[in-house]
């Protein structure tokens, strides 16, 4: 029996065939249910006990020389099949996977669609800001105790250098340099303090708009929000709510009815069919003095969302870090989108 399997695995040690149909002949004849292994195993109940030790060995020798050639075999022929096809220019190249716009690209770039349409055009600034641009521009003094309203990353403990806590601080810089009537869109990363949790991170992203030109009034404000709401949500009716902000006065929130027409809608809306979905209001005479406009000819008014906020509107999205996380399986699910 022994010279029986050495001359096998002699002649798997022989076999090179590289076609598939004869590399998979050789399985059958060799490993398949009714291939020699099998009978050989099925006959060793036979051998006389003082052989069994060496004939184990060599069935278990040739077992395994069978197993590896066919694996190699096979590598080998995948390998051609690669080579063959490189080596013909005339067939079609190999498909690379689409991509998909991130989430927050993707609300961002509809935002910005929906004001460009309406004449607004970008700017944006640098996100490691100064205390001027970022605080005190704003209406926003040393120890003015609204500042606590939003934490500060100061960088290496110098306090009049920072990272934006909003994209408001790109107002002051456009407005520095430039002459109304103007009508801007600055979207961009902001950063605070913040414990990372479902609701919150330390790094998010805004979208600011500011419109200044003479006799810019709050209807003028209202209209622009609700042009806005009906194109981005598909929902017209808001209402503004009394608010504070130091760089702007009045200030209101802004709340869009959502409705009650299902089960998500109450929990989102906490049963009330409104959500708020961001913060305005008229430019402060202060700021607009801050940056040498006149507040007797000029006026304008602003406003700043959260872009997390809206995606998560938009998507149902009510975790923040999946944002963050780059998980091809969240991220995927957004190739369809534009
Ligand atoms: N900067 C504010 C924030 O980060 C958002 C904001 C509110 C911007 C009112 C504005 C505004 O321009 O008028 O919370």
């Amino acid at each position: 029996m022994i010279e029986k399997i050495q001359k096998l695995i002699e002649e798997v040690a022989r076999f090179n065939q590289q076609e598939e149909k004869q590399i998979e002949e050789f399985r059958l004849k060799f490993l398949s249910k009714k291939g020699i292994l099998n009978d050989l195993f099925a006959d060793f109940k036979n051998v006389p006990s003082e052989e069994k030790k060496d004939v184990g060995q060599a069935l278990n020798q040739l077992k395994q020389a069978a197993a590896e050639k066919i694996e190699a075999l096979k590598n080998q022929s995948k390998e051609n099949e690669v080579q063959r096809n490189v080596q013909d220019y005339t067939k079609p190249g190999l498909p690379s996977p689409v991509g998909a716009r991130h989430p927050i690209n993707i609300v961002k770039n509809r935002i910005i669609e929906i004001f460009k349409r309406i004449g607004f055009s970008l700017s944006d600034g640098p996100e490691i800001e100064d205390d001027w641009h970022n605080f005190t521009a704003l209406n926003l003094p040393d120890y003015h105790p609204a500042r606590d309203m939003q934490d500060t990353f100061f960088v290496q403990q110098n306090p009049d250098v920072l990272l934006r806590t909003h994209t408001s601080s790109v107002q002051i810089r456009y407005m520095e340099n430039h002459q109304p009537p103007f009508r801007i869109l600055s979207p961009g990363r902001v950063y605070r303090n913040e414990a990372i949790s479902a609701r919150s991170h330390c790094m998010f992203h805004q979208i600011e708009g500011l419109y200044i030109d003479k006799e810019v009034s709050f209807a003028d404000l209202k209209q622009t929000l609700q042009y806005f709401t009906t194109e981005l949500f598909g929902k017209s009716k808001i209402r503004l709510r009394p608010s504070y902000f130091p760089f702007t006065e009045p200030s209101a929130e802004v709340d869009v009815y959502w409705g009650l027409n299902s089960e998500t809608d109450y929990r989102m809306t906490k049963g009330t069919g409104w959500l708020e979905i961001m913060g305005c209001g008229m430019v402060d005479p202060n700021v607009l003095k801050n940056v040498s406009i006149n507040p007797e000819e000029y006026s304008g008014f602003a406003f700043g969302m959260g872009i997390e906020r809206i995606a998560l509107l938009l998507y149902q999205i009510d975790d923040i870090r999946l944002y963050f996380e780059n998980d091809l399986r969240f991220l995927q699910q957004f190739q369809s989108e534009r």
